[in-house]
């Protein structure tokens, strides 16, 4: 079996990459010469552990190659749709540009029975407006089959979800394409991957109330953090304590500076835009205050900053992260470069550290100064923020960087520092949602 994967970004180049090692045949398509120049040398232009390897050896045992040219996808049997959904300049709706032009150009190439196959996050009824389109365009008719098989990969776990995914959604609307798809996910399959085949709405619904169910997961204990600050509590303890119900459980309730990426904060934006196109809008008005909560504790960072350094001259501020989280060199709408952004344009002095991510932090705030280097970031600082957690951040000593900075004052944005063993150390800590 061809497969295509249309769209070799986050989501495509690891994609391609699963399948070839799944055993197909792969050819990534991708409109930015840049990409294809990387991917066809075998390197991934972005960080995401696990996957140059992966990719780079399927590229030079050519099971996996990279084109420009969408007409190379001609013969394949599957088409994966790959390409982002970013949210639109000046609305909360999702761009569908990218999209709409896959369909547009893949649907002449298709001359005989196909599957297309959307992976891409969009608002609910697209799919079906897409099975009508490629209908109309493609040779092959009613022949060129629609599915939607929304993906949940993480980054920084985009390898191993790929391969190993913890749940598989069919989305179709004909025996064949399930079959397919079936054909596809074979090993996962084997491997009793929990799997609902259902059709494209349901399919294309449950990659946005996943995301908007995290977000909400999230947003909820940074609204407990709040309380906790005001009465002296501990989130952190307080999330130990409902996570033990299973019913709710621990994960995705780590208090702090929020969520950011590529993912989350746009598609709960994109879900409201389309209930409320859909004339629901009250269904998910919750997701306006999952958002807010989310910017407040942005926000609160920025004021706990000012507060702490009150009175002093064009303070230094080191902040430690850039992405948005670790294990990834991704900064879209990451809470720690929004931070340092604010903070820059307060007349900080801005040191960001982060082990990954200074490219693309420095192609969004190009006036900060970035080190790669710890000591460097703190030295002479009179604020530290911990803002993303990178595992490097956990193993400072407290007491030797204290000799670096100029005030020891830390916002532990993560609440994951050792906070006693930092106020031992001599630093004046606030810590999101502890005491
Ligand atoms: C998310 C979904 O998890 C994934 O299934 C989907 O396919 C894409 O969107 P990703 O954006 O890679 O994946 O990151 P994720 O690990 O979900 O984290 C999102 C954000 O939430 C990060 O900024 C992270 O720091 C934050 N987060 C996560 C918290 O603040 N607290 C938590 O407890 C968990």
């Amino acid at each position: 079996m061809l497969i295509s994967v249309i769209g070799c970004g986050y989501l495509g180049a690891t994609h391609a990459a699963g399948m070839a090692e799944l055993g197909f045949d792969v050819v990534g398509v991708e409109s930015d010469p840049t990409k294809v120049a990387a991917l066809r040398d075998g390197r991934v232009p972005f960080y995401e552990p696990g996957l140059p390897e992966l990719l780079s050896r399927h590229v030079e045992g050519g099971r996996l190659r990279f084109t420009d040219d969408i007409a190379e996808a001609t013969d394949a049997d599957v088409h994966f749709v790959c390409v982002g959904t970013p949210q639109q300049a000046g609305s909360l709706g999702a761009d569908l540009t990218y999209v709409d032009a896959a369909i547009e150009s893949l649907a002449p190439l298709l001359t005989r029975p196909t599957v297309v196959v959307g992976k891409s996050t969009v608002p609910v009824g697209t799919a079906e407006r897409l099975t009508a389109r490629l209908a109309e365009l493609a040779p092959a008719g009613t022949e060129a089959l629609l599915a939607w098989n929304p993906e949940f990969l993480r980054e920084g776990f985009a390898v191993e979800d790929t391969l190993r995914p913890d749940r598989l959604v069919f989305g179709v609307t004909h025996d064949r394409a399930e079959q397919t798809l079936r054909e596809v996910y074979a090993t996962a399959l084997a491997a009793d991957t929990p799997l609902v085949v259902t059709d494209l709405a349901t399919a294309e619904l449950v990659k946005v109330s996943a995301n908007a169910f995290l977000a909400t997961k999230i947003s909820f204990i940074n609204a407990m953090a709040e309380i906790c600050e005001k009465v002296g509590a501990d989130v952190t303890h307080l999330a130990d304590a409902i996570g033990h119900d299973k019913r709710i459980g621990r994960k995705f309730l780590n208090a702090g500076v929020g969520f950011g990426g590529g993912c989350l904060p746009k598609d709960i934006r994109a879900f409201q835009h389309r209930a409320s196109e859909l004339g629901v809008d009250h269904a998910t008005a919750f997701l306006r205050d999952i958002d807010a909560i989310n910017q407040r504790r942005r926000e609160h960072v920025v004021e706990l900053t000012r507060e702490l350094t009150a009175g002093d001259d064009s303070p230094r501020v080191a902040v430690l992260g850039a992405a948005f989280k670790p294990d990834s060199d991704d900064v879209r709408d990451s809470p720690a470069l929004w931070i340092a952004q604010k903070l820059h344009t307060d007349g900080y002095d801005v040191v960001v550290h982060d082990p990954e991510a200074i490219g693309p932090a420095r192609a969004k705030l190009p006036d900060a100064t970035y080190t790669e280097d710890l000591d460097e970031a703190l030295a002479g600082a009179d604020i530290v923020l911990h803002l993303t957690e990178w595992p490097v951040y956990r193993q400072i000593d407290p007491a030797r960087v204290a000799t670096l900075v100029r005030h020891a004052r830390l916002v532990d944005g993560r609440t994951l520092l050792d906070v006693p063993a930092w106020r031992a150390a001599g630093w004046e800590v606030r810590s999101l949602g502890r005491p």
